[in-house]
């Protein structure tokens, strides 16, 4: 009988659909990396979401390993180059969670430029004064999207009904793309940033991507920009926030993600104009009920040497 081990939390309606193939499932949410290492060697699907690093040490370590399921949209931890190697099947689900990572992107805009998060904490510690909390109307300014895939593409038209201009640049979407959006089209990132009043990223983490929005990219940006990263930690760099916080160039800044999580140490943490959410985007009741049923259908059949559609 196929044994699948799941290692991070997913809907329970997933883990019902793994448990209805008859298959057997373990369930260690959190697991201690050596012992998942000890006891990998036992299971022939492994069910992760960004937390678990599957990297070559956990393949020397996962002799039976034939499927890894990732329970969401990206696979930056994931070396896929280790699992083709071996004939490892990896399946995830990008399209499960797109609305929810759209939906907080922009919530994290409208909180960091209101200061919400502030507020609120202000007002529970008993506080009743209304100055200090001053922010930005969102009508007529320019949003800067890098990247108009799924979600990119869902901010922008659901920021086009603010009043926003939607500027975006993302040099792998035909022309056709852009336009079908209403968005006006940057050939260079450096366009977008002189332009933008708010910038958000919508790109998977890749060497071309990490540090994309940096030191060099808020020297050229106007002062005041605004800028939210619901994609992936160090996209927009962090030292490069820090920098363009303290110089008073970035005015907010809503941040879902960061380059290492766990993380309760970060100095983004410390800056009162930075708001920030433990990697949330997904977390929704529909996204993960979506999610962990996808992911599971996807592992069984992979499992079962069926067709699977995000292989
Ligand atoms: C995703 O890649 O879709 C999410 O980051 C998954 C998660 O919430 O762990």
């Amino acid at each position: 009988m196929n044994k699948i081990l799941v290692t991070e939390k997913i809907a329970e309606k997933g883990i019902e659909a793994l448990k209805a193939s008859g298959m057997h499932v373990d369930v260690e949410l959190g697991i201690e990396r050596d012992k998942l290492l000890t006891i990998i060697k036992n299971y022939d699907a492994i069910v992760v979401r960004s937390v678990t690093k599957i990297n070559e040490e956990f393949y020397q370590h996962a002799t039976n390993l034939k499927v890894v399921g990732r329970a969401g949209n990206g696979v930056d931890n994931i070396d896929m180059e280790g699992a083709t190697k071996r004939g490892i099947i990896v399946v995830n689900t990008p399209e499960a969670n797109t609305v929810s990572a759209a939906e907080h992107t922009i919530g994290l805009l409208i909180a960091s430029c209101r200061n919400i998060p502030q507020a609120n904490t202000f007002i529970k510690n008993r506080n009743w004064d209304r100055s200090g909390f001053k922010g930005v109307e969102l009508l007529g300014k320019t949003l800067g999207v890098i990247g108009l895939g799924r979600i990119g593409s869902l901010v922008a038209t659901r920021m086009q009904s603010f009043g926003m201009k939607v500027i975006a640049y993302d040099p792998y979407i035909t022309d056709e793309r852009f336009e079908k959006f209403g968005v006006e089209k940057k050939e260079k990132l450096e366009d977008l940033v002189k332009e933008a009043d708010f910038i958000t990223v919508h790109t998977p983490k890749t060497e071309e991507t990490l540090g994309m929005i940096g030191e060099k990219e808020f020297k050229a940006a106007k002062k005041g920009v605004r800028v939210v990263n619901c994609a992936r930690g160090g996209i927009i760099s962090e030292d490069g926030l820090v920098w363009g916080i303290k110089e008073g160039i970035v005015a907010s800044a809503g941040i879902d993600v960061l380059v290492d999580e766990p993380n309760t140490t970060s100095p983004l943490l410390d800056l009162d104009n930075v708001i920030i959410t433990p990697h949330l985007g997904a977390d929704t009741v529909e996204a993960q009920n979506n999610v962990g049923v996808t992911i599971a259908h996807e592992v069984i059949s992979a499992l079962k040497g069926e067709m699977v559609p995000n292989a």
